[in-house]
């Protein structure tokens, strides 16, 4: 939430800065600002609304500056407004900072600077750092050393960057539990929170880990620890394309980023997957260890959350290991049962997820064994979690994730597998399930053909004002998955329910017209699933059927026919129509598909 950047170099930063707010703007997009540090003055312009009213302002400032920061916000403290956006600057206007994260004891901080003459402009938490800066500087501190001292007094997240017109050679950046990275180019660098911001300008990455500082000039960077220790830091090299975070002819990212499935499974699947055994790179578990697990518990927020559930059955049944799947911001504070014999999953597209990663540290702190599961090199939970694997899904822009699940889907199932065949679990269905998921990506092909079927269909439900999803087994995760997409971006109010559910309290809700989208994928639930879907027909509902099975000829509304694959993973095949559906609804009631409203990628705050 949030997406700060920076430029240091030889180029007008205006332009590099507008450009990889726009390329963040998924990170937030209620205001933007932006800060240009010329002449040995900090040039200031902010707004509500979007990157492109920021531009707007900003186009004909005159702002030549080589050195800028600016940010595109997501409010959490003070409504968006041209006074609550970033940049900030204390009362002397030699600071000006921009900020991701919470700070949590601001109002305490607020109060101390009010006793000591600041003056406060803004509802916002962040105000309170540059004055804390300036208040360390008045005392005679350099602007290294007042930064060090102001970020000892806050409690919270943040993701700083900070310039300081009286060193205007430089801009200081330091974190805690809020992203930022640092791209590196030819006497020149990149800051910013992701790295689709800068991919076009660069490869290589300098990630800084929790109060880690770095002083960064035209043609040098230093990093020092939070006691101002000089400390060393290799760079990374991010292969993602620049291409990869563009839209690529296609209308919205989402769309493209539906398109990108055969690929992006693909891409997981061969970094992992062959006819021999599974080989993942970065984890090395042994069997004696996994045959002492008493339980595996996956633990994410949201979409990341629903590629657990469609595959708990998998571990269970599998590799016969209890598996709990867990919404991280219920597990850190219910008390889990976990020790060194439990071994949790954490799955987080962005790394970046707050309350991911509050759940991880509480699995370390009981020493329990943890793999992090991202999309994202480097990200924060990459770096805290004992091994790190990653789905190979590209950049993911769109807020609503559609790739990044079903990377996630596939690449727990070949975890699965890895698990059973460490275990030297001599089961025929290991092989089967191998083979399946190597025809992944064509049998995807063959799904995204329902696409112009489906665009129809939604010209016709689209002024819905509620709708169901309903499934059985492994088809209910993936209706979570479709209620979720849904209501995301198309804003009608969904809800999805175990089919077998219904009579036990939303069936009251069906009533002439309703549209209920069911998933039928298990032939073994064939029968009771129909038996639901009667229910609700005869209360007057219309029935979308998603389905790879040859189901009696029945009165449905549409029944959208889709390839058969083995069943642990049909919700990767089963998802890609509701996928579509949600898309093509926010399309035709003329919404933000790729931004809707109150929503952020990256969800950094708990
Ligand atoms: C936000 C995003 C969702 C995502 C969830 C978890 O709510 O809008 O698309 O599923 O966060 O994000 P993560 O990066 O941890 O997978």
């Amino acid at each position: 939430m949030c997406g700060i950047v920076g430029y240091i170099g030889q180029k007008k930063a205006h332009p590099i800065l507008i450009n990889g707010l726009s390329n963040l703007e998924y990170r937030g997009y209620d205001s933007a600002g932006i800060s240009i540090l010329e002449n040995n003055d900090i040039k200031l312009i902010k707004t509500k609304g979007r990157v492109k009213t920021l531009f707007e302002k900003t186009e004909n400032e005159n702002l030549n500056g080589t050195i800028g920061i600016a940010h595109t916000r997501w409010a959490t403290h003070g409504k968006p407004s041209d006074e609550n956006s970033h940049p900030h600057l204390d009362n002397s206007k030699t600071f000006a900072v921009v900020h991701n994260g919470i700070i949590e004891n601001y109002s305490e901080l607020r109060n101390m600077l009010i006793e000591k003459g600041y003056k406060f402009l803004s509802q916002t938490d962040t105000e309170v750092i540059p004055n804390l800066i300036h208040f360390y500087y008045s005392k005679g501190n350099d602007f290294i050393h007042s930064v060090s001292l102001a970020i000892k007094d806050l409690k919270g997240s943040f993701a700083l960057s900070i310039l300081c017109k009286d060193e205007a050679n430089k801009i200081i950046v330091t974190r805690k539990d809020s992203p930022l990275v640092i791209g590196k180019g030819k006497d020149e660098f990149f800051i910013s929170s992701d790295t689709p911001a800068y991919l076009d300008k660069t490869k290589e990455f300098y990630f800084l880990d929790d109060l880690d500082m770095a002083v960064i000039q035209q043609d040098d960077i230093k990093f020092y620890n939070s006691n101002l220790k000089n400390i060393k830091k290799d760079i990374k090299l991010i292969d993602w394309s620049a291409d990869s975070a563009q839209k690529n002819g296609y209308e919205d990212f989402m769309l493209k980023e539906i398109y990108e499935q055969p690929n992006s499974i693909k891409a997981t699947i061969s970094s992992t997957l062959s006819k021999d055994k599974v080989q993942i790179e970065g984890l090395e578990l042994s069997k004696e260890y996994l045959k002492n697990i008493n339980k595996i518990f996956i633990v994410a927020c949201g979409t990341a959350m629903h590629a657990g559930l469609a595959t708990k059955k998998i571990f269970e049944s599998i590799c016969k290991i209890q598996t709990e799947v867990d919404l991280a911001s219920e597990f850190r504070y219910r008390d889990p049962l976990i020790d060194e014999k439990t071994l949790c999953l954490y799955i987080s597209q962005s790394g970046e997820t707050a309350d991911t990663i509050a759940a991880l540290k509480l699995a370390k702190e009981k020493n329990c064994k943890t793999i992090a599961i991202s999309n994202v090199i480097g990200s924060s939970i990459t770096r805290e979690a004992d091994f790190s694997i990653y789905t190979h899904a590209g950049p993911e822009i769109a807020v609503a994730s559609t790739k990044a699940y079903t990377a996630q889907v596939t690449l727990l199932s070949i975890l699965a597998i890895y698990f059973a065949e460490t275990l030297e679990i001599n089961n025929p269905d290991i092989k089967i399930l191998k083979k399946d998921i190597l025809d992944l990506p064509n049998k995807v092909d063959e799904v995204l053909q329902v696409n112009d079927d489906i665009k129809e269909l939604s010209k016709k439900i689209y002024k819905e004002k509620d709708v169901f999803f309903i499934g059985r087994g492994i088809d209910y995760p993936a209706s979570l998955e479709g209620s979720l997409k849904l209501k995301e971006i198309s804003y009608i109010h969904s809800d999805a329910y175990a089919s077998g559910e219904l009579k036990h309290g939303p069936i009251a809700l069906i009533e002439d017209g309703i549209s209920v989208v069911s998933i039928i994928t298990d032939e073994k639930l064939i029968e009771k699933s129909i038996s639901n879907i009667q229910e609700v027909i005869t209360r007057g509902a219309k029935t979308i059927i998603v389905t790879n099975q040859n189901l009696p000829a029945n009165n449905f509304y549409k029944i959208v026919n889709i390839p058969s694959t083995n069943p642990y993973i049909s919700p990767i095949l089963s998802v890609i129509p509701l996928q579509l559906l949600a898309y093509y609804i926010s399309k035709e009631k003329g919404l933000d598909v790729d931004k809707p409203r109150n929503l952020a990628k990256s969800v950094t705050v708990e």
